[in-house]
């Protein structure tokens, strides 16, 4: 077998995702810490608590990111910090996020910033804001408004809102995976829907107050397959279910027109969303299966399976699937705007499919540059174990492995591994023998 170097872009950005709730600690005031505090919802009878600690020191963790030579980190700003009552800002918290931007960039680590990554103020919530876009839209600006003043001098990657579809159908579709816990179709559609009128209004925002901002989204797309080869009904829903989870977002951010599935009860056109994107993120964790099921309106006519014998991360996360990962980027190539891959991960406690994963879907981000695909950044999620929304703790996405109690950090071999990686900018047959040799033959027979 001969040796081989994959060799990636020299300006690329190599990084890790976090989100505030999930690392920073102690967010109380928001609706996922009231949501945790009943028992049952979080696997483990877990709560955020003190998370990874980054509220007091996320600095130790950027040393962590340096030591690694990661150039790029994505996290997220906690809105109920910020703004712990409607219209009341809080500067010190403000002053504590610009510290943290500084502290990235002084050790060469660009930061992308989330405004939104899942959670709300209490005050938000208590009156079902995102529902009534009337509402939310001006309240999002204003807080963007806000932030970018405050942290405009040392941040211009902007992503206002992550998965929005997620937040939707995890919320108001799932019965009980995310606040507020509820099942219906016709709430989850306004959410959706105004979620992506709020991007619109933040992107105007921070192009308003800084001219060389770069606006985006992190976006959870998936691959959806029928289940049953041959079979034209779990062909059609699929392809359903493609249009609606991966497809809506960009006939409006896009294009400026309302998917059918948000027409329902809109009230304005979407005019105004029409081009506010720079760039697009990905967010790509699984492959899905759907089957046609009649009796099943409220999940569009089809249910959801992994395939059938498919390599899984833990607690059934998800399909490992790194093909999906240039199909995807490839379909996004149709809208002609840089990509960034926003999140890429795994649960897996005893990091035994992390090394294999991480240079499959390398491999697959290397391919698609290959295809001239403009994909700028690779952001893994994550950079530490966090608090992974209702499964708690159990679920392992960090390169650090990280003891709850303790709060011990430990690095993993795929930690080194992907040092090895962003320090060269290439993806070596050496790499693979050394953290993943199996991978050898299959990837390069
Ligand atoms: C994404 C979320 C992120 C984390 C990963 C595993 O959908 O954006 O916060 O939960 O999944």
């Amino acid at each position: 077998m001969s040796d081989f170097t994959l060799t990636f872009p020299r300006d690329f950005k190599w990084g890790t995702a976090t989100a505030a709730h999930q690392v920073e600690g102690q967010n109380t005031n928001n609706q996922w810490w009231q949501w945790e505090q009943t028992h049952g919802r979080i696997a483990n009878g877990d709560s955020s608590g003190r998370a990874a600690g980054w509220w007091e020191n996320a600095e130790a963790d950027f040393d962590r990111m340096a030591e690694l030579g990661l150039n790029a980190h994505r996290l997220s700003v906690e809105w109920s910090r910020i703004e712990p009552r409607d219209g009341v800002f809080d500067s010190a918290a403000l002053e504590r996020y610009h510290e943290m931007l500084r502290g990235l960039r002084q050790r060469g680590i660009e930061p992308m910033v989330t405004l939104h990554h899942f959670t709300n103020p209490v005050w938000l919530d208590e009156q079902r804001t995102w529902e009534d876009a009337d509402r939310i839209v001006p309240r999002f600006a204003r807080f963007t408004e806000m932030v970018v003043k405050a942290l405009g001098d040392v941040c211009d990657l902007w992503c206002p809102i992550n998965e929005p579809n997620v937040f939707a159908v995890m919320g108001y579709l799932s019965g009980g995976r995310m606040p507020p816990g509820v099942i219906d179709l016709s709430r989850a559609v306004s959410v959706l829907r105004n979620m992506l009128s709020a991007h619109a209004a933040a992107y105007e925002t921070l192009h308003a107050h800084q001219a060389l901002a770069r606006v985006g989204i992190a976006h959870h797309m998936r691959v959806f397959q029928g289940l049953r080869a041959a079979n034209l009904l779990d062909a059609t829903v699929a392809h359903i279910h493609a249009s609606v989870f991966n497809d809506s977002l960009f006939d409006a951010l896009i294009y400026g027109r309302w998917h059918w599935i948000l027409r329902r009860g809109a009230t304005a056109s979407a005019r105004k969303l029409r081009g506010t994107l720079d760039w697009i993120g990905l967010n790509y964790y699984s492959r899905h299966r759907s089957a046609f099921d009649r009796t099943k309106p409220q999940s569009l006519y089809g249910d959801l399976f992994y395939t059938p014998g498919a390599q899984m991360s833990d607690f059934n996360f998800g399909e490992i699937y790194p093909e999906g990962l240039l199909m995807l980027l490839r379909k996004l190539a149709r809208y002609k705007l840089p990509i960034y891959i926003t999140e890429n991960g795994l649960p897996d406690h005893d990091d035994d499919l992390r090394p294999s994963f991480l240079v499959q879907h390398l491999r697959s981000l290397w391919q698609a540059i290959q295809f001239c695909l403009d994909v700028r950044g690779y952001y893994h999620w994550s950079f530490i174990d966090n608090f992974e929304w209702s499964e708690g703790f159990r679920m392992k996405f960090g390169l650090l492995g990280m003891d709850t109690h303790t709060q011990e950090r430990d690095v993993r071999r795929s930690a080194l591994l992907y040092r090895d990686v962003v320090t060269s900018g290439t993806l070596t047959s050496d790499m693979v023998r050394t953290y993943t040799p199996e991978l050898i033959q299959v990837l390069f027979p």
